[in-house]
């Protein structure tokens, strides 16, 4: 059976090609690509960790959809890429220095330990968002991303719902404040990191949930205020409808 890889190297021309190779359909592509290395080509670049699903770090695209190579099996002509919305290094590696700019931006993590008593049912309702294993396929798979660099992402607005959850933070409102701007009110609701992520986390969900909290702390939609202002401005001050308005 024969697979497609994506291959970049910054220093060769062309930078990318893509190159068929032969592999064996009962491996997990992370075995395939282990395989290739060692008896094929060298050269090809890939990262993991524990070949269990456990670490995250072998996220990569199979057929434009985000998946861990060690729990993946592979069908003719699969078409093997790495993650989109980072900067590729060589290959299937990508450049994931940012994530840690970008949690703390968001103050995703603990702040200031309250006082207050944990039980195990407080526990449960984190649990699910602390199982995240940093794969980073739900960045890759969001399409706002693509167009603004700066919006936080799935991994980033789950990981501040997981602490404001947490009885153990005491300080929350720095947090509901840092998600205003490139966060909460950026994303479509498409739900796609929702649909990619190997650990069942629903960041669509999540992202809803934080929209709640923030309206319950005062803010506002910030496309809904541009809304609003454009539709009033289709009436006249009596209330009447004005045809120039619009
Ligand atoms: S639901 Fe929101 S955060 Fe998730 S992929 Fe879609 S736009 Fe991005
Ligand atoms: S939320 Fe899921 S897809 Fe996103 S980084 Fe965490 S484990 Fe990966
Ligand atoms: S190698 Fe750790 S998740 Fe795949």
């Amino acid at each position: 059976m024969k697979i497609r890889i994506a291959r970049y190297d910054k220093n060769k021309e062309p930078k990318a090609i893509v190159f068929e190779y032969e592999v064996s359909e009962d491996k997990t592509l992370l075995e395939n690509l282990k395989e290739i290395k060692e008896k094929k080509d060298a050269s090809l670049t890939f990262r993991c960790g524990c070949r269990s699903g456990v670490c995250g770090s072998c996220a990569i695209r199979v057929n434009e959809v985000e998946r861990l190579a060690c729990k993946t099996k592979l069908k003719e002509n699969d078409l093997i890429q790495p993650l989109k919305n980072y900067e590729v290094i060589r290959d299937l590696v990508v450049n994931i220095d940012k994530n840690k700019q970008l949690l703390q931006n968001s103050n995703s993590f603990l702040e200031e330990l309250s006082s207050q008593k944990v039980t195990k049912e407080d526990e449960k309702l984190i649990h699910r968002q602390s199982n995240c294993i940093l794969c980073q396929s739900c960045y890759s798979s969001c399409p706002v991303l693509e167009v603004n660099k700066e919006f936080k992402g799935p991994f980033v607005l789950t990981r501040v719902l997981r602490y404001l959850d947490d009885k153990k933070e005491a300080q929350k409102s720095n947090k509901i404040a840092l998600i205003q701007e490139n966060g909460i009110w950026d994303c479509t609701l498409c739900g796609n990191c929702t649909m990619v992520c190997p650990e069942f986390i629903d960041s669509k969900s999540d992202i809803l949930k934080l929209r709640m909290i923030a309206t319950q702390a005062g803010y506002t939609d910030p496309n809904f205020q541009n809304f609003s202002m454009d539709f009033n401005s289709g009436f006249d001050s009596s209330g009447g409808f004005n045809p120039n308005g619009f």
